[in-house]
């Protein structure tokens, strides 16, 4: 997929580039980034919507993976972008994003992330429950600002993969519940401030969804909401955010509908709605993270030891796994991955990919098909550009690893490897060791 290819050398080639020779140049584990796949994927959301003439924001949930590059990556397809931490936010101000298309998340902003958010004009605060909500009017005053928001409710509907699951009264942390007053106890409170701008509602139903019903469900249950608030408190949303979790093919099992499918059943419920509730068509926004840069990503390991357990299982390691990748350890994800200097040599065995990290648990692929692989080969695990990077961790103090992008048959290092010296950076050694 993307512009992964075999090259005449047998090797896989993304990019233009052998991803071997980066292998060698760079080192591994090495993540690399297909950036004209990001970039198809970031253009199919937006021309999606143009094609209905409907006014979007897509905002790229930059917790999938952020980095400055990655950030200004974003910018030049025009994304908007979704923090949801003053990390998030200060990596997005360094890469020169611009604030007002920044829309900052989060269920426990501090006080100091959300004074972050106001010195630098972040363009929407999506506030979360009615601590966030008092603790913001207070700051806006004092900085003398009508601060821009959207509240998040949770609508009761909780989408997994093929599944989606309705529910009166939703058991999550997130938002204010629409069913049971507290989503019309906090819009009443948010304009009845002078100090807030209450843009719209925001809603996030799950991740790496299959199915376009969730979306329309919650769809239709703010709108429900969104025709009583006209009539009780003659509000109008210009905005309508229905959050991201597009699901994308990690393996052959998974199968992902196109995106333009998602936009447009949410297009043309979020019409029905608007126009029922006789109300102007609002913004739509979306926040997709993991479909823009999940399927642009490849992890590069060298091959290590072997170990074969007979009648059971071969196991061969490479030099990363959960600190890298923790998806499989976390959520039993499952990944495809070859042999990247010998893609089309005869798969003649079934082999488990080991980490290197000191616990049973750090098993990266179960049952792979390989050609007998040894040291002095690579392996590269497809789809790993969301929550690979950003989850990665110095767990068993390894080093976290390098960050490529490649365009064009060019490559460049947009993350570098961690070194050992980074590791201890923030130690502070015994005091009696110091003085000594
Ligand atoms: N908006 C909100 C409010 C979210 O909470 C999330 C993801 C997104 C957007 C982006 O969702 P996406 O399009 O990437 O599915 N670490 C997990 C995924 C956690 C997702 C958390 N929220 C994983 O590795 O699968």
């Amino acid at each position: 997929h993307g512009t992964s290819r075999v090259n005449d050398k047998g090797h896989l080639e993304i990019g233009g580039v052998d991803t071997v020779d980066l292998a060698k140049e760079y080192g591994t584990p090495l993540y690399i980034y297909d950036v004209a796949l990001i970039r198809e994927r970031a253009r199919g959301f937006k021309e999606a919507f143009q094609k209905h003439g409907v006014k979007a924001q897509v905002a790229y949930a930059s917790k999938a993976f952020s980095s400055i590059a990655m950030v200004q990556l974003a910018e030049e397809e025009g994304l908007s972008l979704d923090v949801v931490s003053g990390g998030e936010l200060y990596t997005a101000l360094q890469a020169g994003f611009p604030p007002e298309r920044i829309h900052f998340h989060g269920n426990n902003k501090s006080r100091d992330e959300l004074m972050m958010a106001l010195d630098h004009g972040v363009g929407c605060i999506v506030v979360d429950n009615f601590y966030e909500l008092e603790l913001l009017e207070q700051l806006s005053k004092q900085y003398g600002k009508k601060t821009a928001i959207l509240l998040r409710v949770t609508p009761g509907v909780e989408a997994h993969t093929h599944d989606y699951i309705l529910t009166g009264q939703e058991d999550s942390k997130f938002g204010f519940d629409l069913n049971n007053g507290q989503a019309d106890e906090a819009l009443q409170k948010a304009l009845s401030s002078p100090h807030f701008s209450v843009m719209g509602i925001h809603c996030h139903i799950g991740s790496q969804i299959f199915e376009t019903t969730g979306f329309v469900l919650a769809a239709q249950k703010i709108f429900q909401k969104i025709g009583q608030w006209k009539e009780t408190y003659g509000f109008i949303p210009t905005v309508v955010n229905l959050g991201g979790g597009f699901g994308i093919r990690y393996t052959s099992d998974d199968d992902p509908i196109p995106v333009s499918e998602y936009v447009d059943q949410i297009v043309e419920e979020v019409k029905k709605q608007a126009s029922e509730k006789n109300i102007p068509m609002p913004e739509i926004w979306i926040e997709p993270g993991r479909s823009l840069v999940g399927d642009a990503g490849t992890t590069i390991y060298s091959i290590g030891s072997r170990k074969d357990v007979p009648n059971v299982r071969h196991y061969v390691a490479v030099d990363g796994g959960m600190s890298d990748n923790i998806r499989p350890a976390l959520y039993d994800a499952k990944y495809e991955a070859v042999l990247a200097n010998r893609v089309l040599d005869e798969k003649n065995e079934i082999v488990a990919i080991a980490g290197k990290c000191c616990e049973s648990g750090d098993m990266l692929i179960w049952d792979l098909p390989l050609p007998k692989a040894s040291p002095g080969d690579y392996l590269a695990v497809f789809c790993t550009g969301a929550y690979g990077y950003s989850m990665a961790n110095n767990y068993n103090r390894i080093p976290r690893p390098a960050v490529v992008f490649v365009e064009n048959g060019e490559a460049q290092l947009v993350v570098k490897r961690e070194t050992y010296e980074d590791l201890v950076r923030l130690d502070v050694p015994l005091k009696t060791k110091v003085n000594k």
